[in-house]
């Protein structure tokens, strides 16, 4: 009981906008630009978050009578989350240019003076909004190569994994978390519901170096390359548990904290993956690398995959990083049967 009054009379953590500000000078190009950006994207998170949670209250749970760039039937919140945080960014005017799941073009802010462009998975998990279950936003920031002044081009969006300069996400669960990098390590913030802000409760994040907990969608595993089914094979001799939500955030963010590997493979159905590399898999592979885990496509660490399209896929694996080795080794060897 002590402890708890103890914990109580703590103060909360830093606030997101201090500690962005506080933390502005290690980023290369110190100017404010960047903290704004991330301060839009907090603003969206809050308003998500607001409108995640009373999902059930007003009529925006279910499908939406579009489809997305990939063929896959839009939820109402998958739309009404990509114009909110495209709002945001173009109303905070530092993004020129915008790309999310649910577009097949660039979008265009009118902010042709703006530094950055960003890409956007606006709704991670819309499998599970209808049923309450944890889903997320991620999002990738890039400096454009373009000139300011013009209108961003695809070459802003196609730099590579490397050129990011901070990736996140907003993670909307049990509490609301937004989980950001610069490249200077990873830090989470937890959205304190009543003040409306979101406060540091979670410094220099590291995932275990091994984990005990393994992610995919096992309901494919005929369809997985050998290496795969070798893989899973083995977390099952050792007992490891599996533990797969459907919303990649969430299966990232909980391998983060208890050590775990997420796999999503190649399978006939996703002859190049499902995940997209610019929006889902190389901010959080900048996350991972940032955390002490690893991320791959099973040839070559995922911020090094280079990409010719905004919205190309990816096979990944991406988790504690002796795990992400183990699996590793089962390419190795299915490369080199003779080292085996
Ligand atoms: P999104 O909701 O943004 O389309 O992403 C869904 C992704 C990812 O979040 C999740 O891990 C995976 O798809 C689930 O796919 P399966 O239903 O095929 O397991
Ligand atoms: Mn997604
Ligand atoms: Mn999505």
């Amino acid at each position: 009981m002590k402890e708890l009054m103890d914990a109580l009379a703590l103060p909360v953590g830093t606030a997101l906008d201090r500690f962005i500000k506080r933390h502005e000078k290690e980023f290369t190009y110190a100017s404010g630009e960047l903290s704004q950006l991330l301060r839009d994207i907090a603003l969206a998170g809050k308003i998500l978050n607001r409108e995640i949670n009373r999902a059930g209250l007003i009529d925006i749970i279910g499908a939406d009578d579009e489809r997305n760039p990939h063929g896959e039937v839009q939820q109402k919140l998958d739309v009404i989350a990509n114009i909110r945080m495209i709002r945001a960014l173009t109303n905070g005017g530092e993004a020129c240019a915008v790309v999310t799941e649910e577009d097949e073009g660039i979008i265009h802010t009118g902010n042709v003076n703006g530094n950055y462009v960003v890409a956007l998975d606006p709704l991670d998990g819309s499998s599970n909004i209808d049923v309450n279950v944890s889903v997320g936003t991620i999002f990738s920031i890039y400096r454009r190569v373009s000139p300011v002044g013009t209108e961003a081009t695809l070459e802003d969006f196609l730099q590579g994994g490397r050129a990011q300069v901070a990736a996140g996400y907003i993670l909307y669960g049990s509490s609301s978390l937004l989980v950001y990098t610069t490249g200077n390590g990873v830090n989470a913030f937890t959205l304190e519901n009543s003040l409306g802000e979101f406060f540091l409760s979670h410094k220099r994040l590291k995932f275990p170096q091994l984990g005990e907990q393994y992610s995919t969608n096992e309901g494919y595993y005929n369809s997985f390359p050998t290496q795969i089914k070798s893989y899973l094979t083995n977390c099952k001799l050792k007992e490891f548990s599996n533990r797969y939500i459907g919303s990649l955030v969430a299966d990232f963010h909980r391998n983060m904290f208890k050590g775990g590997i997420y796999l999503y493979p190649q399978i006939p159905k996703y002859p190049e993956g499902k995940l997209r590399l610019l929006y889902e898999c190389y901010p959080l592979a900048f996350i991972a690398e940032q955390a002490n885990g690893m991320a791959t496509n099973g040839v070559q660490p995922t911020l090094d995959i280079p990409i010719d399209a905004i919205h190309q896929k990816c096979p990944y694996y991406v988790g504690s990083k002796d795990m992400v080795k183990n699996l590793l080794q089962n390419f190795y060897f299915a490369n080199n049967p003779q080292l085996a």
